[in-house]
């Protein structure tokens, strides 16, 4: 038996026998608004667990430094333990929810560059935008690992986008964590999934991620699949 020793809005964490080393097991609550909106949907664990390992498998191979160690099961795997920054790294291609509620853009409309910004994880306060100056004042985090983090962020876009446009699918923003293993070094960690990115149809432009859930526009879960189907024959 391990025990479990954080539980998140949708992952729960369980030591093993190593303690470097974590089982994730994903679960299939779904949240939206700072956790309000907290539903089940069945398999939802399942096929996120496989489509986070799936791409962290494929940042491995493009020398993404990151916590991914194996995928034990169709809801578990096991992960490098680290400590995690508590920031969220958002990469934007194109202009899409707070981005383009807070410019005023048309949704979907091209950026001359891509942007990353960072927010505070706090649900109480709405995970705050903050800046580079915020981050070091709060001490969150210095300087150079927010520089890390920013490249690593860009790294990851350049990959995933590419990835994506071979499947016929536009990506169209995305979130990253980070953590800091025993080595001191900044890798990747949390789930790379339609949970934390928007991904659209090139030809439909329609959803293929939460947003169908949080607009509430039908099953969330036909996109998901999609998607899934769509990375296994890509690098399955
Ligand atoms: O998604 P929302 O409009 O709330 O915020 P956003 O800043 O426009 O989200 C940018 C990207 O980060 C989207 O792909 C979200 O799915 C993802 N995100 C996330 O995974 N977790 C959050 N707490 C906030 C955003």
């Amino acid at each position: 038996m391990t025990n479990l020793i954080d539980s998140g809005k949708t992952k729960e964490l369980f030591e093993t026998e190593d303690k470097n080393v974590l089982r994730v097991h994903y679960t299939d609550h779904t949240t939206a608004g700072d956790g309000l909106r907290n539903e089940l949907i069945d398999n939802k664990g399942a096929v996120n667990n496989q489509i986070s390992s799936l791409i962290f498998q494929f940042l491995t191979k493009n020398d993404i430094p990151n916590h991914f160690i194996k995928k034990i099961s169709d809801t578990d795997q096991l992960n490098q333990r680290v400590n995690m920054i508590p920031l969220e790294v958002v990469v934007r291609n194109l202009s899409s929810g707070h981005f383009q509620k807070r410019f005023g853009t048309d949704d979907l409309q091209k950026l001359s560059k891509t942007v990353v910004e960072f927010f505070m994880k706090s649900d109480h306060l709405h995970d705050p935008m903050l800046n580079d100056l915020d981050a070091q004042a709060l001490n969150i985090a210095k300087e150079n690992e927010l520089i890390t983090m920013r490249h690593l962020a860009l790294k990851v876009n350049r990959f995933m986008s590419e990835l994506f446009m071979d499947m016929g699918i536009i990506l169209v923003d995305f979130k990253l964590e980070f953590g800091i293993n025993d080595n001191g070094q900044i890798i990747l960690a949390d789930e790379i999934s339609p949970d934390s990115c928007r991904l659209i149809d090139a030809t439909t432009k329609n959803s293929l991620d939460k947003d169908v859930f949080r607009k509430q526009e039908g099953n969330m879960m036909n996109g998901y699949y999609k998607i899934l189907h769509k990375l296994e024959n890509e690098l399955g």
